[in-house]
């Protein structure tokens, strides 16, 4: 049931940068920072976690359970480590498709010590009768279950020692709400800025024994969509190509003929995320599309778009959700360099405040 390390998404592992865990997984472990300190970003969520944590500590309490969401690579697992280690208890890794029955979530719970961090990734796909032994775990540390059959049946309470559950999801809507009221902290992690990126890259390289310029671990975090696991990989490709010409130590020059090779934008946005632009301008001329049309008209799944795509694309305003389906803005066609006709102009205004 539990595992080293897991990350949620597995579809589609032959994208590049594709924010799941894909060959590297030893290597993305020891990349993982210990601490908060060492945790690049995220400053509001460092701030509230450190009082939490310093409450729980004085007062000799589990810390409250955690609730993490944010799409993939953004360091929800690397967060739950860093939680545990801070805490002084045991990480206890699990994902909710891999908790199948009850029974499975119960033997995990009756297995935790006191002070334990119950880690529980892709929360959001929690079976209902597991999450409804949850409840009772998470609120008063107890464990209902039912034995027996029919008229015979009856319910026994264990007790379970205090732990902390942390949830981890790419989608906080679909949680249903008895169990997100269970989480005494909620945590929205946010895409990181270029230069936190570029600390992240330059700190990789070094437990990676890299050496790279400033300037190429620059150029490497500005097309990382915001997304550390997407700068690693990405560094670790560039790498790849220095090595194979012979260079001592990675280039600008190296990083931006890498990531051309890869091709891999200015931006970030690989063939995929042009794919999906493109459809919208060529196939749906600009008029709202069901996520689901959109998938399947550039054959990928809909919630690889919705969890590894969408996010960056709406971030950097080329796209926008509507009532009506996903929309293409002024940025996306302007990227592409695409002129935009007047009937399109008029979709992009009837969705687009900042066109008006
Ligand atoms: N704040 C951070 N500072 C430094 N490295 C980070 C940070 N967040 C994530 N990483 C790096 O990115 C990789 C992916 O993070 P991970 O926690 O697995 O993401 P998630 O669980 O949200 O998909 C990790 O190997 C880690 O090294
Ligand atoms: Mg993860």
């Amino acid at each position: 049931m539990f595992f080293d390390d897991f990350d949620g998404d597995e579809q589609g592992e032959d994208r590049l940068v594709k924010s799941t865990r894909g060959e590297y997984d030893a290597e993305e472990n020891a990349l993982r920072p210990k601490t908060l300190d060492g945790y690049v970003g995220q400053s509001k969520v460092k701030e509230n976690l450190t009082v939490y944590m310093n409450a729980a500590k004085k007062r000799g309490e589990a810390l409250e359970h955690v609730l993490l969401y944010g799409a993939p690579g953004l360091g929800k697992t690397t967060l739950a480590h860093i939680i545990a280690n801070e805490m002084g208890g045991q990480l206890r890794l699990t994902s909710a498709p891999a908790i199948e029955r009850s029974g499975d979530l119960a033997a995990i719970l009756t297995n935790l010590e006191e002070g334990d961090v119950l880690f529980i990734d892709e929360i959001h796909r929690l079976n209902h009768s597991v999450e409804e032994i949850l409840y009772s775990a998470m609120e008063d540390y107890a464990l209902d279950i039912i034995v027996g059959k029919g008229p015979s049946a009856r319910n026994i309470r264990f007790s379970l020692k205090k732990f902390t559950l942390i949830g981890a999801t790419t989608r906080a809507g679909m949680i249903a709400n008895p169990l997100r009221d269970r989480f005494g902290i909620v945590c929205r992690l946010e895409m990181y800025t270029p230069a936190e990126l570029e600390e992240i890259v330059t700190r990789s390289a070094k437990t990676l024994n890299i050496a790279i310029d400033a300037d190429a671990a620059r150029e490497i975090s500005t097309r990382s969509r915001g997304t550390p696991r997407i700068a690693n990989r990405l560094l670790k490709r560039v790498r790849d190509f220095s090595t194979v010409n012979g260079n001592p130590s990675v280039t600008k020059a190296d990083a931006q003929y890498a990531l051309a090779r890869m091709e891999i934008d200015e931006l970030g946005l690989d063939e995929t995320d042009r794919n999906l632009l493109r459809a919208m301008i060529e196939k749906f001329d600009g008029k709202p599309v069901g996520l689901d049309t959109l998938a399947a008209t550039v054959n990928e799944d809909a919630g690889t778009i919705e969890d590894v795509y969408e996010p960056y694309l709406l971030q950097l305003g080329f796209i926008a959700r509507t009532p009506r389906g996903r929309i293409i803005l002024r940025g996306g066609y302007e990227h592409l360099g695409y002129k935009i006709s007047e009937a399109q102009k008029k979709q992009i205004s009837m969705f687009d405040k900042d066109e008006n």
